[in-house]
């Protein structure tokens, strides 16, 4: 019988080519496969641009798709069934790399992938590799502290209007807000009710091409932000 193959899911970064871990380009380089996720209508992958240039020229790229929808089965059913694809993967005796932008254990889908694999694949053999993500990145860029001596971080998303933010905001110095390209109205009041307006910023496509970076919080209720777009804020 096949020794089984081992899934690397390797974070690539936020999107500048260079922020990549040592690491991750020996990962990206041994895999036989190399996963990344698309949409149902495009097969292009940034993940997969960021990694193209370290992969094996005999390694075989694979898109999964994951469906944009509400229906909390399909959306299931389409993690099950991406991670049935690694395993048939694995099964053969090959490494498979999973790409996440960022780092892979923040807000990523590989986290619902890696539940779906230890379901079909219990004893998976599975090594998770760190990236910079999308929120270090732009407090670089920006030379911006996000915590020091005893202060705390909050990193949340901004997808259910600021809700989170209203219920722990009093409790920390610093937060990051993620998935801010939508509810922007409501965010920007629960940034203002817990006194962290006045010192944020908004970053979008931090690194890549077009990025913005919008000291005034107030204009981003004026346009539609881009899908990268996140809140560093400060007290
Ligand atoms: C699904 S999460 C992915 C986070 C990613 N795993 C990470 O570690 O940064 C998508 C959100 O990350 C943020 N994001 C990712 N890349 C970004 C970038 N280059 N510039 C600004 N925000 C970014 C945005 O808030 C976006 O809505």
């Amino acid at each position: 019988m096949n020794k089984t193959g081992k899934l690397f899911g390797i974070g690539v970064g936020p999107g500048d080519p260079e922020l990549l871990t040592m690491k991750a380009v020996r990962m990206i380089n041994e895999a036989d496969v190399v996963f990344s996720a698309a949409s149902a209508k495009r097969s292009y992958s940034l993940a997969l641009e960021i990694a193209r240039p370290h992969m094996s020229k005999k390694a075989e790229v694979r898109f999964l798709s994951f469906i944009m929808t509400k229906d909390k089965k399909a959306t299931e059913d389409a993690w099950d069934s991406n991670a049935a694809l690694i395993a048939s993967v694995l099964e053969e005796g090959k490494s498979a790399a999973f790409l996440t932008l960022g780092d892979p254990t923040t807000y990523s889908t590989y986290g619902y992938i890696l539940r779906s694999l230890k379901k079909i694949m219990p004893h998976a053999d599975v090594e998770t590799v760190p990236g910079i993500t999308s929120f270090h990145a732009a407090a670089a860029r920006l030379n911006r502290t996000l915590v020091e001596g005893e202060q705390s971080l909050l990193i949340t998303s901004g997808a259910y209007g600021g809700d989170q933010l209203k219920r722990v905001g009093e409790n920390v110095e610093s937060i990051v807000m993620m998935k801010a390209y939508k509810n922007v109205k409501q965010n920007n009041d629960a940034l203002k009710d817990t006194g962290f307006f006045a010192n944020s910023v908004a970053v979008s496509k931090c690194g890549r091409e077009g990025e913005e970076i919008i000291h005034n919080l107030d204009e981003l209720e004026q346009r539609t932000p881009d899908y990268w777009t996140l809140v560093l804020a400060a007290k």
